[in-house]
């Protein structure tokens, strides 16, 4: 083709016109092709020759290659959008950096840190051909059961909506002209973990009035970031399945937030109304709908191709109906420079960008700002002594990556997961940074699998998880174990969850630590040796009195490739615990959900068995030190809906070693016209402070951020009295009141 009569291939063109002259020459079956993407371990030559696919994903690095040569046969040469899962890091390509998991992420409570993981993370993509990953997540989780709790940032809207769009910055970089950028996704379009009893892409019932409370906040955040691309749940909610949900699509997202990014179908949305949820009967009528409510990419439903050309000829959809998603795709792909640039794999750039010296410094950090110290009765730091190392999961490196890394099933091009040499495990950690003798026994197995009596794949043929059985505590290895921690002089236990329990239908309806391992860890309690247990659980479980009451007990999600070097800094005090909890950790599986924003009101607050409090509350985490927080002072307690509360507090150090605190502003408001939470956070900020040292912090909260939402489902703010509440975690909160007038 010649460039200078192709409009569409003159770049110095202004976008509209460039989309308007291609799309006028796409062919219907162009036009719904490019509308697809489809998942590249398949038939690549038919995707891209036959079924003209506008993007692919799940590709290894050969496949990347492969699929850009395939769409210089292509008629018009569309360039492809490369989508690929880069999560907590570049998940799929080996030897890329793997950080901790988002949960782990959101225990850093810390945006700008997990902006470069982002962008870190869109640097070591982007090298290698990827234009697009579906990442952050920002489903609000409660119920712990569920088995993607380890991909959120926890259970606060705030939270979540501060640490997420950091990720959107840090992937989008300066702009998508930034050739380290990628495009980042918000996922998934919302309410989808609030699925009954934490069944996975289950029916989540929830008002729209909830719906605005919680669970949209941070998603609106996000479309005021500029994240590029919207992706729509699993699951239904009042009946209606995200996809062509048409309130929430158009009337909030489209027409409230005046949202103009591109929305992304999740896997087989559209063939699950027909297959699964029998809400379609066949897919021309499924293709039509989705087309109709909005959706401008169609993740992994083949039969769209098909389904939309059908729903052409019968007439369920115009031609012209496609128009709307095929420019919103094409505009993405002009507005990247890939008719220019299609951005192909770099072999250079990977081999100077992908894992960086910096970006293993950085991998460290935020591994050891997300580990939460959770109990410790003054053992750690250690002194000097012997250390047995024990558990199942002291020395499980891919295991400590947790979902979504190497091999955790879903590329298929790396079986064994990411380079062994390239992950530091808690006992690899500890040989390196003890100079005293450290012995090591595993102590307990987890799990073994059986193949799901109702085959090895879904209706769709995606592989169906195979069914966990714990295996039954190991008498031989639990006296090794023991003897091991007789020998010593401390024990540290590195115990948890592993990626069978963890994932995409991979609900678990227990929370407690399977296998062998209470076993275990009740026989090391009873040694009468200091027991510190590190806890590698991608998300909060259930823990055993042996665990709740050792000498030290450490959360340390999936804490990526640095994790074991970074516990072992820690259990030896080269860096200080700080992290924070960003989710409670539930006393009793069932005490769900133990959130902290729940709403006030109910008959007495305890079960007759049992307290509701969690065992460990949102917010919550140690130091090496101990820091006071002083009273808290408002600067002016009356204030307008258009002002800003100002307060401060002083923070004292009295202990000997210096502290990160970060420092939770919550907000309680006495009466509300609907019922409410008792209390939400609305800010927080983090502060050094050295020992002996007192720092006075000064907070500002628009009052405008005060709100509720009303019976109508309108934010509002309700004058009247409020209280300000100001401390280390949800449970441990100083008061202050102020009031807020009506505006006149
Ligand atoms: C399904 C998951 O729900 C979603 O989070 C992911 O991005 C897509 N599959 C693509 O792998």
């Amino acid at each position: 083709m010649d460039r200078d009569d192709v409009p569409y291939l003159d770049a110095t063109l202004p976008t509209a016109h460039r989309v308007a002259d291609l799309l006028g020459r796409m062919t219907l079956p162009e036009k719904v092709g490019q509308m697809m993407q489809l998942d590249s371990r398949e038939d690549l030559d038919d995707h891209v020759l036959r079924k003209h696919v506008g993007s692919i994903l799940h590709t290894s690095p050969e496949r990347v290659l492969r699929a850009q040569d395939l769409t210089t046969q292509t008629r018009l040469r569309i360039p492809l959008l490369i989508a690929e899962d880069c999560i907590h890091g570049h998940s799929f390509y080996e030897g890329a950096t793997i950080f901790p998991t988002q949960l782990g992420m959101a225990a850093t409570w810390d945006p700008q840190l997990v902006e470069q993981v982002a962008r870190v993370t869109a640097v070591e993509a982007a090298a290698t051909g990827v234009h697009w990953t579906f990442s952050p997540v920002l489903c609000i989780a409660r119920d712990l059961r569920w088995g993607r709790v380890d991909e959120t940032f926890g259970e606060d809207p705030v939270l979540i909506g501060e640490l997420a769009a950091a990720m959107v910055r840090g992937y989008q970089g300066d702009g998508l002209k930034d050739d380290t950028a990628i495009l980042a996704t918000a996922k998934h379009f919302a309410g989808y973990s609030e699925t009954q009893g934490g069944r996975d892409a289950s029916e989540a019932d929830l008002s729209r009035r909830k719906l605005r409370s919680w669970f949209l906040p941070p998603f609106e955040r996000v479309a005021k970031e500029g994240c590029a691309t919207f992706m729509l749940g699993y699951q239904t909610t009042d009946g209606v399945p995200i996809t062509v949900n048409s309130w929430l699509l158009d009337e909030v997202l489209r027409g409230e937030w005046g949202y103009r990014g591109t929305l992304i179908t999740d896997w087989d949305n559209v063939g699950r109304m027909v297959w699964e949820q029998k809400l379609q009967p066949d897919y021309a009528h499924a293709a039509a709908a989705a087309v109709k409510a909005g959706n401008d990419m169609i993740m992994t439903t083949p039969q769209f191709f098909e389904g939309a050309l059908q729903a052409v000829e019968d007439g369920l959809l115009a031609e012209s109906d496609l128009d709307r998603a095929v420019t919103r795709i094409l505009t993405l792909k002009f507005d990247l420079g890939l008719f220019e640039n299609p951005r192909r794999p770099d072999a250079e750039r990977q081999r100077v960008m992908i894992n960086h010296d910096d970006h293993v410094a950085l991998n460290l950090e935020v591994a050891r700002r997300s580990l939460v110290l959770l109990r410790n009765d003054g053992v750690l730091p250690f002194a000097k002594g012997k250390i047995a190392v024990v558990g199942p999961l002291a020395d499980e490196a891919q295991t400590q990556l947790g979902d979504w890394a190497g091999s955790s099933g879903q590329a298929d091009w790396l079986p064994t997961g990411h380079p062994r040499e390239m992950i530091t495990t808690v006992l690899d950690g500890l040989r390196e940074l003890s100079s005293q003798e450290v012995t090591y026994a595993r102590g307990a197995d987890i799990l073994t699998l059986e193949p799901d009596p109702e085959g090895d794949t879904f209706p769709d043929g995606q592989p169906r998880p195979k069914i966990v059985q714990p295996c039954p505590p190991d008498a031989n290895l639990i006296a090794e174990a023991v003897a091991a921690a007789e020998d010593a002089d401390y024990v540290v236990a590195v115990v948890g969850d592993q990626i069978e329990l963890v994932g995409e239908g991979r609900s678990t309806a227990t929370l407690d630590l399977i296998g062998g391992q209470i076993a275990l860890l009740d026989a090391l309690a009873e040694t009468g040796k200091p027991l510190i247990v590190v806890l590698l659980a991608s998300k909060p479980l259930v823990l055993p009195a042996s665990a709740r009451n050792a000498a030290a007990l450490l959360w340390v999600a999936n804490p990526g490739m640095q994790g074991g070097r970074a516990i072992a800094e820690v259990l030896h005090g080269l860096v200080e615990p700080s992290g924070r909890l960003p989710i409670s950790f539930a006393a009793h599986a069932g005490q769900q959900p133990t959130y902290y924003n729940q709403i006030r009101g109910q008959h007495g607050s305890r079960y007759a068995d049992l307290t509701q409090e969690p065992a460990f509350a949102f917010g919550e985490g140690l130091s090496y030190t101990t820091v006071e927080y002083g009273d808290l002072h408002v600067e002016t307690a009356v204030l307008r809906p258009d002002e800003t509360v100002r307060a401060s507090i002083t923070l004292t150090n009295t202990g000997s070693r210096p502290s990160r605190e970060t420092v939770q502003v919550y907000v309680s408001d006495a009466v509300t016209s609907v019922s409410w939470a008792d209390k939400e956070l609305k800010t927080f900020r983090q502060v050094d402070v050295e020992p002996g040292e007192t720092v006075q912090v000064d907070l500002e909260l628009p009052v405008s951020a005060c709100t509720i939402v009303d019976a109508a489902g309108n934010r509002v703010v309700e004058p009247g009295e409020f209280v300000l509440l100001v401390g280390p975690s949800s449970k441990d909160l100083r008061r202050a009141e102020f009031t807020v007038k009506p505006q006149f």
